[in-house]
């Protein structure tokens, strides 16, 4: 592919293209993904490393190959689509290139029942953006690489954001292998099931800057009517599996004197967590996950396994939750006779993204005449783990009513497209138009 002959050239984006991919790539993962691992059915999910990721991942890499990118699998799985920068496509791999590239990445794994927009939305415009420039005729001046990282959604196997944490350097390949999912399963093993074990040598691979665009998942765009987020922060996220044990008895015979009830002690973690939401300014508490044993109707249940998510924009205010948590525990531990264990799933403080690319985003939101504000993100994203290596930033479109990890998840065809339109802006002017102006 020659360079543009005029530095006017621009690439346009294929929205009729992008669109319809979402949409195919949202029928991947039909409802026996769920049920084949023990989980509810789901009507779209795509579980990691389940049977609907393998599909979508086949997917994604015919597509990828479609656009004569480089595709490249490293040891975890994530997968990387290389548009090889001047001068030449030959040294896709070399380390002294890819240091230069831009990465456009998200994930394609999901939760539960999940909509068509989380982490497809982002991998799937870079995608858009790599094939604008191959409509253009344009080369970039240094390689766009599109990337999909493995388990983003931490549903199956925690921690959440794997694949990056591992490509960032955050955990070793050993432990990531080793991880045994929710249920049971060595995600090593499943990495080999379905053929996404790989060799790229993820060092080679590390971008100068990463972008990440992605549905807002929360009601602010939404509510305060505007057209594009600009993300210059992502909040702090703390995830706990807690094991309450207490005594199983009859139901109908035990005094309340006389119970250790693991399930009544758990209610009383959810009724204080909430609690201690309402009282902090942004600290938000989900318990998520909730099993009983032995899950009986007169027995007063005997264990309790459940999950903590635990979030704030400031690190200083996560970690009073998580101590007001400690202390919560130890007194419930001695009021109801239980034994409490707490395991640490994930444990990542808040990121301050790259400024510089955050005013590329307002500029050309600004330019192209989109509202937008510059805010923090509720949910982790791959980008979190990227801003440990590279300068990172992210672009948000609104999320109709902030519904998320629900198939009601909903975004306009307009404001798709204008969240794209402003990623390939900004692509463009780094990987071409700037470095242009600086050549001449
Ligand atoms: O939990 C999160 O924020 C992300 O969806 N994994
Ligand atoms: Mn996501
Ligand atoms: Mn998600």
């Amino acid at each position: 592919m020659k360079p543009a002959e005029k530095q006017n050239a621009r690439p346009a984006l294929d929205g009729r293209l992008l669109l319809k991919q979402l949409e195919m790539l949202g029928e991947v993962g039909g409802d026996t993904t769920g049920r084949e691992y023990g989980f509810p059915a789901g009507k779209r999910t795509r579980l990691a490393l389940s049977d609907g990721d393998k599909t979508g991942r086949d997917l994604l890499v015919r597509w990828m190959k479609e656009l004569d990118l480089k595709v490249r699998i490293d040891p975890i799985g994530n997968i990387f689509g290389v548009l090889s920068g001047e001068p030449s496509g030959t040294e896709e791999l070399s380390g002294s290139n890819l240091e230069n590239a831009l990465m456009i990445g998200s994930h394609i794994d999901t939760v539960i029942d999940a909509g068509s927009l989380d982490g497809a939305y982002g991998v799937l415009s870079g995608l858009a953006v790599a094939r604008a420039f191959r409509n253009a005729g344009i080369q970039p001046r240094r390689p766009l690489v599109v990337a999909a990282f493995t388990n983003e959604e931490g549903v199956r196997f925690q921690p959440d954001m794997m694949g990056s944490l591992y490509f960032t350097g955050g955990i070793s390949i050993d432990e990531a292998l080793d991880t045994i999912g929710i249920d049971g399963v060595r995600l090593g093993d499943e990495l080999n099931r379905i053929g996404y074990s790989g060799d790229a040598d993820p060092s080679l691979l590390i971008p100068k800057e990463y972008l990440e665009l992605h549905v807002e998942q929360g009601p602010v765009l939404d509510s305060e009517n505007l057209d594009i987020g600009v993300v210059e922060h992502l909040q702090g996220i703390s995830w706990k599996r807690i094991e309450i044990a207490g005594t199983a008895n009859h139901a109908g015979t035990t005094p309340v004197s006389m119970r250790h009830d693991a399930g009544y002690a758990a209610a009383r973690v959810i009724v204080f967590l909430r609690e201690l939401a309402r009282s902090a300014e942004n600290t938000r508490t989900t318990v998520g996950s909730f099993r009983l044993q032995p899950d009986l109707i007169n027995v007063i249940p005997s264990k309790a396994e459940f999950t903590v998510d635990m979030r704030d924009p400031d690190n200083s205010c996560l970690v009073e939750g998580e101590r007001r948590l400690a202390d919560f525990l130890v007194r419930l531990a001695d009021e109801e006779g239980v034994t409490v264990l707490t395991e640490i799933l994930a444990r990542f403080d808040p990121v301050q993204f790259d400024k510089e690319l955050a005013d590329s985003i307002e500029s050309s939101a600004r330019k192209r005449g989109f509202t937008y504000k510059r805010m923090t993100s509720g949910a982790g994203h791959d980008a979190q783990m990227l801003a440990r290596v590279c300068k990172s930033a992210m672009i948000f479109v609104p999320s109709k009513d902030g519904i998320s990890h629900n198939p009601a998840e909903f975004t306009s065809e307009e404001h798709l497209l204008m969240g794209a339109q402003v990623l390939l802006d900004v692509a463009f002017d780094r990987l071409y138009a700037a470095h242009e102006i600086h050549a001449t």
